[in-house]
């Protein structure tokens, strides 16, 4: 019978023969997967492990600095880049979702190669690839796509033809997680609701720019931090605010407004595929909405997304 830790004695023993003496670069999402990939190929080969996290500006409040530091914290050798305004240069302007993915997905591609580059002989790409990843041949908006419509235009970047090495694609997220823990690796990594790779760049509907990013980083936040504090965070599978290309009236004193529009999503769901709006307590969410439009400036309105999957989408680009 399959065990964790059957699993990670005899992965960590396999991954010491495979990689022998050779080094390994791994980009890192703060996401599960590539967290318990990281650390089983860390087990196998310690520093010759060069695990690189990319700040795309895209990513939630304060993640970059938190997820960085409980990295270096389980002992990893990792880079923090901050690419932020070369992300937001690439994206000024474009409106269209897939073409914000593209851009966004281009210049991972860059910012990875720029530092693998730096790395010395490195021969392996370390990559978090579970076994669902494996079987769905067909990805249309995963990064797959996003390195096929690269390599259309300019060839594979360099880091795209080393040796790949994926401890976990025989794995069903449940038993990486079951492996996460095994390993040590912290709760708070481990629970994490998914994130997109293109972050809030998709959950900002129309076109991007680093005041609207701030705007939703707030938002977010609160959102986030409530659902915690509520309680409620680990009876939802993934949940977000979008901001929305609209402004409303409102009224503030005797002052009317006109702002920004944000819709919270929060939804139950097992692999993503289909999902259900979750009836969070309207105590809650008379809470969060009078949190966001007190303390988020620019915002004077909150909905909340009551559309299942199909026919809608959990993100709305
Ligand atoms: P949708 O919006 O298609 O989302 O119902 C299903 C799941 O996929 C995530 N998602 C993405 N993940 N790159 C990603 O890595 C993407 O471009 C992307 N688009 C959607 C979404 O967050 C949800 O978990």
């Amino acid at each position: 019978d399959w065990t964790p830790d059957i699993f990670v004695e005899t992965t960590i023993e396999q991954l010491k023969e495979q990689i022998g003496n050779d080094q390994v670069v791994m980009g890192l999402s703060g996401g599960v997967d590539s967290s318990v990939a990281a650390t089983l190929i860390h087990h196998a080969i310690g520093p010759r492990l060069h695990c690189i996290f990319v700040d795309n500006g895209l990513l939630r409040k304060n993640e970059f600095e938190e997820v960085l530091n409980s990295y270096k914290g389980m002992g990893l050798n990792i880079t923090g880049v901050d690419a932020r305004d070369r992300f937001y240069d690439a994206l000024k302007g474009l409106t269209d979702p897939e073409e914000k993915r593209k851009a966004i997905g281009r210049t991972f591609i860059e910012v990875f190669d720029d530092e693998a580059h730096k790395i010395e002989d490195v021969a392996w790409l370390g990559q978090g690839t579970i076994y669902p990843d494996v079987i769905e041949s067909v990805s249309v908006k995963g990064p797959s796509a996003t390195i096929k419509s690269h390599h259309n235009v300019g060839g594979l970047p360099d880091f795209m033809k080393l040796k790949v090495v994926e401890p976990l694609n025989t794995l069903f997220k449940d038993e990486v997680r079951l492996v996460g823990k095994t390993l040590g690796i912290d709760d708070a990594i481990l629970g994490r609701h998914p994130f997109p790779g293109p972050g809030l760049g998709i959950r900002i509907l129309g076109d991007i720019t680093p005041e609207k990013v701030q705007i939703l980083q707030e938002v977010d936040h609160v959102f986030i931090s409530r659902l915690k504090q509520h309680g409620l965070y680990d009876d939802v599978w993934q949940a977000g605010a979008m901001l929305l290309p609209i402004q409303s009236v409102g009224v503030m004193g005797d002052e009317r407004t006109y702002e920004r529009v944000v819709s919270l999503r929060a939804v139950t769901s097992v692999d993503g595929m289909t999902a259900d709006w979750c009836h969070l307590p309207y105590e809650f969410l008379a809470d969060v909405s009078n949190e966001i439009i007190n303390s988020v400036k620019g915002v004077n309105r909150v909905v909340y997304d009551i559309s299942s999957k199909p026919p809608a989408t959990i993100e709305w680009e």
